[in-house]
């Protein structure tokens, strides 16, 4: 018996309108996602990955298609059901961190699982616990300007995960950090996936972050042109870069 995705998504296309122009940025994707995989999503500029995980994120809506989250389709959900999606089962990290500068890495974190834990049904995890998790314990009381750009993405990794939702989407995360705080920053989120169980969705540039991943999707032109799984995902310090 194969096992029930967390994702189900079919024949999703998105065509953005500017004016009279018409831009596919998706033609027909068929997708599932499983519980706990850590996905790895290549493919060119301009080929639709950050359209694909905003749709998934319900930060965006398709023009056609539909996307099934557990028992609920996400494409007929109002906005006030997406926004209480998005609270409760994604979190997202995108390429800048986006962090409260007055606020310390802890108290970053501790927004957040302050929220999920008065909402009823959701278990987030320990904040201090979690950066640990991501290799920060000692930096708990540091605010963002003092924290270099790997230690920040580290510090928002640790506040999309805390909540413990069910997908984290990462859209170019280590975009904007050099090769070896990229590593880092790739060891934090593959710590996270395995401790925590989080499907976690990348998009990413570098080609050779395929090898720490479970499955691999290639999209090309709005399409997905491969879907690999990996028997050996390795650690990013294995990667050569
Ligand atoms: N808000 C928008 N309005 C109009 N066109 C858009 C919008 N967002 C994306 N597009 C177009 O849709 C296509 C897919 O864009 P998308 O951002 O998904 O690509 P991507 O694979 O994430 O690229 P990159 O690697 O450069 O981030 C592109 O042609 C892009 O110009
Ligand atoms: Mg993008």
């Amino acid at each position: 018996m194969s096992p029930t995705p967390l994702f189900h998504a079919r024949g999703l296309a998105k065509v953005y309108r500017m004016g009279q122009v018409e831009v596919p940025a998706l033609r027909g994707v068929d997708l599932d996602l499983f519980p706990g995989e850590f996905v790895v999503i290549l493919g060119p500029s301009g080929s639709g990955k950050s359209t694909l995980l905003n749709i998934l994120g319900g930060l965006d809506a398709p023009t056609a298609g539909s996307v099934q989250f557990k028992d609920h389709q996400l494409t007929e959900a109002s906005e006030t059901e997406l926004t209480r999606y998005r609270r409760e089962h994604v979190g997202f990290v995108f390429q800048f961190y986006n962090l409260i500068p007055s606020l310390t890495a802890l108290e970053n974190v501790s927004l957040v699982t302050a929220l999920a834990d008065s909402t009823p049904g959701m278990k987030p995890a320990d904040p201090a616990e979690t950066l640990r998790l991501v290799g920060l314990g000692d930096r708990l009381d540091n605010f963002p300007a003092q924290l270099s750009g790997g230690e920040q993405q580290r510090v928002a990794i640790a506040r999309a995960v805390a909540k413990r939702p069910d997908v984290l989407l990462c859209d170019e995360p280590t975009g904007a950090l050099d090769v070896e705080t990229g590593k880092l920053v790739l060891a934090a989120l593959q710590r996270a996936n395995r401790e925590l169980g989080t499907l976690t969705v990348i998009i990413t540039h570098n080609a050779s972050v395929a090898g720490m991943a479970d499955r691999v999707l290639r999209l090309r032109n709005g399409a997905i042109a491969s879907d690999e799984r990996n028997s050996t995902p390795v650690a990013p310090d294995a990667l050569s870069w």
